[in-house]
């Protein structure tokens, strides 16, 4: 979302208000607005007042507490404040690291297996995968990588959960429809092989194509739940460009929580601007924003 500029036909959220709706936001998704927020919470929050024709963000905030409804004001409120700005293929060299290393590494694994059909198949978790361009990148690389190395086909070889708590970015991730602006970042053999243009209404539009769509799995996790609706474990995690929003203590609450579902080995993925030197000892900077997760934890 663009940088929120005073808008004078917008209400002013006060610092008590201010304060009440971040406490709020953090105790349900841990992102933490910083003080100096409060435009642009107030912009990103005005469609739900003008939504119920309220006046003031008191009044809001008051019906968010009461309202019984199953969470859907508070979901409503939530899918305001994130922030999810991503494209496809963003830091391409993540995306080659799947494909040069992660893939030659499990092959030469089953190979080396004692189990004579060990076939490698490969599970990926984008952890905060927004409108799906993320989790579509990995499936991409990753069937990319799978002609290269020829490595064997099997219709279970890929799985990849994508998850986020905004339902409204996963709608349109499941969708899996997108601009010619949002496409920029695929270069053109690889639209040709694995999306669909579109005719007539969906002119200037691609989709991609069921095979892409069947090797990803859309979930709404929300972090800061207390138990993830998942099983077994991964071989990767993106969890990119997210950790940015949160505090120290509820990025290291994710991240050890997040380590249980990763293979000893397993590799971690964080955004550009993201570190974590006060976990180097459970996992292994690599590269940039590239971590391992080390067998062995103190
Ligand atoms: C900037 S996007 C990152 C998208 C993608 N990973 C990338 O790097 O391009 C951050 C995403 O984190 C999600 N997010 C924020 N808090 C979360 C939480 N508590 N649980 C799950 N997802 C969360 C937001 O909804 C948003 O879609």
């Amino acid at each position: 979302m663009s940088q929120a500029v005073m808008n004078p036909s917008l209400p002013v959220i006060g610092p008590n208000e201010f304060h009440l709706f971040r406490e709020l936001i953090h105790r349900h998704t841990g992102i933490w607005l910083r003080d100096g927020k409060q435009v642009m919470l107030a912009s990103r929050l005005s469609r739900r007042l003008r939504a119920h024709q309220m006046a003031s963000f008191a009044d809001y905030y008051r019906y968010v507490e009461q309202i019984q409804d199953d969470g859907r004001e508070l979901r409503e409120l939530i899918n305001c404040v994130t922030t999810n700005k991503t494209s496809f293929f963003r830091e391409p060299h993540h995306f080659a690291f799947l494909s040069g290393q992660l893939i030659p590494e499990m092959m030469a694994a089953a190979h080396g297996s004692p189990h004579a059909a060990a076939k490698p198949a490969v599970r990926i978790w984008s952890a905060a995968c927004s409108t799906g361009e993320e989790p579509y990148s990995i499936a991409l690389a990753l069937l990319e990588a799978q002609q290269r190395w020829r490595w064997p086909a099997s219709a279970s070889a890929i799985g990849i959960v994508a998850s986020d708590l905004d339902t409204t970015v996963l709608e349109k991730a499941a969708r899996g429809i997108y601009t010619e602006d949002e496409i920029e970042g695929i270069d053109s053999t690889l639209l040709k092989k694995y999306f669909l243009r579109g005719t007539d209404a969906m002119a200037g539009q691609v989709k991609v194509k069921k095979q892409i769509a069947a090797l990803v799995e859309f979930e709404r996790i929300n972090l800061m739940d207390r138990t993830w609706p998942l099983s077994g474990s991964f071989d990767a995690i993106f969890f990119r460009n997210a950790l940015i929003y949160f505090r120290q203590e509820t990025q290291d609450l994710f991240l050890r929580k997040m380590m249980r579902y990763l293979r000893p080995g397993g590799y971690l993925f964080l955004g550009h601007s993201e570190h974590i030197p006060w976990l180097h000892d459970v996992l292994e900077p690599l590269r940039q924003t590239i971590y391992r997760l080390r067998s062995t934890q103190p």
